[in-house]
């Protein structure tokens, strides 16, 4: 097994054209349905906890859990929390084993942004976490974090070098047109942003919002520059259907295990599907 930081996970991803997956998970069945499919695919994975996650699980469970399984998977696993705003939740999961944190400081003002998303990176750097921070805003809702349309603003290429250097992070996630939870209508992306930025920066650029974006949307995002996707919702959705799914069809199963194998292998479907788009089967 190996349990690594979100730097080493996505090294090399822009140089050979891929991106590494990173799915949200809730419960320790979709987790382990989200490394099985990995596994399946010998890929690298990102698996990540919203803060909500963290307290739904528990701190420790969820450290230990994903520690756990992945020390039996033959591929690098990354445990990173996702679309943090409580620096002392971010401190405690860099405390507990996290391989990396995301601060997301997007809604605050560009120096305060700068100045927390700083302040974390000294922090995890002495304990040999990862730092991934947002610049500009990515619209939508992703649990605490709700974004309204007015709001979301795409990054300006121009102050990612500024943004680079002073906070010391090691992934960028950038606003182009994605948006967290399903899409109203099609998604109009900014191709050409991801390739300005990733034209003066090599910092591995994140994408979020994944769910509901098409496999062309995918590969093009990557071929200019994306290193790392996030996909949640698609996920979320496929857990609740899953169970529906064997109640429906044996509405008197009395064992647990029956509805949530459905969920591992459901989970692990959809991963293994974006590990495909992603390129990067092979890679673990
Ligand atoms: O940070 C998580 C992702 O950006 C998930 O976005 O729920 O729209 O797939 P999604
Ligand atoms: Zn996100």
């Amino acid at each position: 097994m190996s349990f690594v930081t979100l730097k080493e996970i996505l090294r090399g991803t822009r140089e050979n054209g891929y991106a590494v997956g990173a799915f949200n998970f809730n419960s320790y069945e979709d987790v382990q349905g989200i490394i099985n499919g990995a596994v399946a695919k010998n890929a690298p994975v990102i698996v990540m906890a919203s803060m909500g996650a963290v307290k739904y699980i528990g701190l420790k469970a969820t450290a230990y859990m994903v520690r756990g399984i992945a020390e039996s998977a033959e591929i690098p696993v990354c445990l990173h929390l996702d679309h943090a705003t409580d620096l002392d939740l971010i401190r405690k999961c860099i405390d507990v084993g996290f391989t990396s944190v995301m601060i997301d400081a997007s809604m605050k003002s560009y120096e305060e942004n700068i100045q927390e998303t700083a302040s974390i990176v000294a922090y995890a750097k002495k304990m040999g976490c990862s730092v991934e921070a947002e610049l500009g805003r990515v619209g939508g809702r992703e649990e605490e974090v709700i974004v309204d349309e007015a709001s979301a603003a795409f990054t300006n290429p121009e102050d990612v070098p500024d943004f680079v250097k002073r906070t010391g992070i090691d992934a960028l996630a950038i606003a182009f047109g994605t948006a967290h939870g399903f899409y109203k209508k099609e998604p109009k992306l900014d191709y050409e942003r991801i390739a300005a930025i990733a034209e003066i920066t090599e910092i591995p650029l994140v994408m979020h919002g994944g769910t509901g974006v098409s496999e062309e949307g995918f590969r093009k995002a990557i071929r200019n520059g994306i290193s790392k996707v996030n996909v949640g919702t698609e996920l979320k959705a496929t857990y609740v259907s899953a169970i529906r799914d064997v109640t429906a069809k044996n509405p008197g199963e009395g064992d647990p295990r029956k509805y949530m194998c459905s969920v591992k292998q459901d989970c692990s479907e959809v991963v293994q599907r974006k590990i495909d788009i992603f390129g990067c089967a092979g890679r673990g």
